[in-house]
C-alpha cells in the first residue's frame, strides 16, 4: 500500500472525482424511506447499535444521504460529524436529518476526509459504508479514519474476488468512455485487516453479502 497519496484531492473538480454519485442522492434517499436500504448498511448499522452507541460522537465518513449516522442518532447517539467529498449528498442528508429534528447535533463537512482530518474533533465511532471503494489510497483512509482512537470502527467495502475485480473494471472502463470521472476501487481484505491490526484494532464482526463485506473493529484497548 502506498503511504502518501501521490493525488490530493483538494478542490471542487477534484472532490467531483469523488463524490460524482451524489447525483444518485434522490434514489438512495427514496431507496431509504421506501424500507430498501442496502443490506450492508443495514448490518452496519446494527452491529455497531449492537456494540453500544449512548452518548457517543461519531463521524461518518463518505456519509451518502446520512442513513448511517441518523439511525445512530435515532438510536442514542450525541453528535455526528458528517464528512463528504460530495455537496449533494450533504445537502441531502442534511435535509434529511433537519426533517427528523436532529441537523442540530450533526456537523456537516464538504471534502476529503484525508485532508480535513486534523481539523475534526474526535469520534467514538467511525463508519466508512462504501466509502473505500471510492477513494484510491487506502492507508491515509483508515489513518483518517482511525486519528482520534476511536472504540469502533465499521466499513462496508466490496469482496476482492476476481468476479468484482473484473466487473469494477468494465465499469470504469465503460465510465472513462463516457469521460464521466467515476471510478471504483478494488482494496485487498488482507491490507484493510494488516493495518487495522497494526494499528491497535481488532475485529469484532465480519459479514456482509456475496459482494459486499461488512467489517467492525473494535480498538484493542476498548475490548470488553
Ligand atoms: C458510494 S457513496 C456511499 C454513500 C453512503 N455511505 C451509502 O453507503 O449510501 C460514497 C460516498 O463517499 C464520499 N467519499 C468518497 N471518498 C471520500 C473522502 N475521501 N472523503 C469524504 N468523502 C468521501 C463520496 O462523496 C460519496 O458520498
Amino acid at each position: 500500500m502506498a503511504s502518501h497519496p501521490p493525488h490530493r484531492f483538494c478542490c471542487e473538480e477534484d472532490l467531483a472525482r469523488l463524490g460524482y454519485d451524489g447525483l444518485n442522492a434522490k434514489a438512495d434517499l427514496a431507496r431509504w424511506r421506501e424500507g430498501k436500504l442496502h443490506a450492508p448498511t443495514r448490518e452496519l448499522i446494527e452491529v455497531v447499535r449492537r456494540e453500544g452507541v449512548d452518548g457517543a460522537r461519531v463521524l461518518d465518513i463518505g456519509a451518502g444521504v446520512g442513513a448511517v449516522h441518523i439511525s445512530l442518532l435515532e438510536a442514542g447517539a450525541l453528535a455526528a460529524i458528517d464528512v463528504d467529498a460530495s455537496r449533494a449528498y450533504l445537502a441531502t442528508a442534511r435535509t434529511e436529518a433537519e426533517r427528523r429534528g436532529l441537523a442540530g447535533r450533526v456537523e456537516y463537512r464538504y471534502g476529503d476526509v484525508v485532508e480535513l482530518t486534523d481539523e475534526l474533533q474526535s469520534a467514538e465511532i467511525v463508519t466508512l459504508d462504501s466509502v473505500i471503494c471510492c477513494y484510491p489510497y487506502l492507508e491515509p483512509l483508515l489513518a483518517a479514519a482511525t486519528r482520534s482512537g476511536p472504540r469502533l470502527v465499521g466499513i462496508t467495502y466490496p469482496r476482492d474476488v476476481w468476479w468484482m475485480r473484473a466487473y469494477m473494471r468494465l465499469y470504469n472502463l465503460v465510465q472513462a468512455v463516457r469521460r464521466s470521472p467515476a471510478r471504483y476501487f478494488i482494496h485487498r481484505h488482507a491490507d484493510v485487516e494488516r493495518w487495522m491490526g497494526g494499528n491497535g484494532y481488532t475485529s469484532a464482526h465480519e459479514g456482509g453479502i456475496r459482494v459486499w463485506r461488512v467489517v467492525l473493529y473494535r480498538r484493542a484497548a476498548a475490548e470488553r
